[in-house]
């Protein structure tokens, strides 16, 4: 059978070193041991999260190839996932990550002029981010809070219910704040030791 093993160090570019604090690589390393030889891919998805919070807040291609090689698995099975998944991002994202639910149940109940009403005042659209890199936007499918649409998670937090009005508090206040809403620690690590 072919070895699909891939050498992270010629992916290590210039002045990068991605690399999981030594906590994290035990537990991923736990994690990993749980599925049988040749079926490790099955921790992709909990890897590419604790990835995502640890190494940077969103999965760069080296933060990808690294977990690609920590699975003994072809980069374009890492890329493939992380570009399926909205939880994951691709790119650099503003202190508070706005993620406004798309899907049916909030767009029945004014989720489009929710988003529309957010993107007109931050002006900016879904997938961008503010010139003072405060605020980025990102449309996503359900967030699991539908009994009270419309939705949306800034972070960690969830905010239900929205109106116009509800918007514009929750931007007044965000912009006047000098702490950020991320919780400390990796909520996935947590989640699965
Ligand atoms: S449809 Fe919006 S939270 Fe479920």
């Amino acid at each position: 059978m072919r070895d699909f093993k891939v050498d992270h160090n010629q992916y290590i570019k210039e002045g990068t070193d991605v690399r999981f604090s030594p906590e994290s690589l035990a537990r991923i390393l736990i994690l990993i041991s749980r599925y049988p030889e040749g079926k490790q891919k099955a921790a992709l998805l909990p890897i590419l999260h604790m990835a995502q919070e640890e190494l940077g807040g969103y999965l760069s291609v080296d933060v990808m190839d690294y977990v690609a090689d920590l699975l003994k698995i072809q980069p374009v099975e890492v890329y493939e996932v992380a570009t399926f998944y909205t939880q994951f991002l691709l790119g650099k994202k503003g202190k508070y990550l706005i993620e406004v639910c798309r899907t049916a149940p909030c767009a029945i109940c004014g989720g489009e002029k929710i988003s529309g009403y957010l993107q007109e005042k931050l002006g900016i659209k879904s997938g961008e981010t503010t010139a003072d890199g405060l605020f980025t936007i990102k449309e996503v499918e359900c967030l699991g809070a539908c009994g009270y649409a419309p939705a949306m998670q800034i972070n960690m937090k969830f905010y239900e219910k929205l109106t116009e009005e509800k918007i514009d508090g929750i931007i007044d206040d965000l912009s006047k704040r000098g702490d950020d809403l991320k919780q400390t620690g990796s909520k996935w690590a947590d989640e699965l030791f």
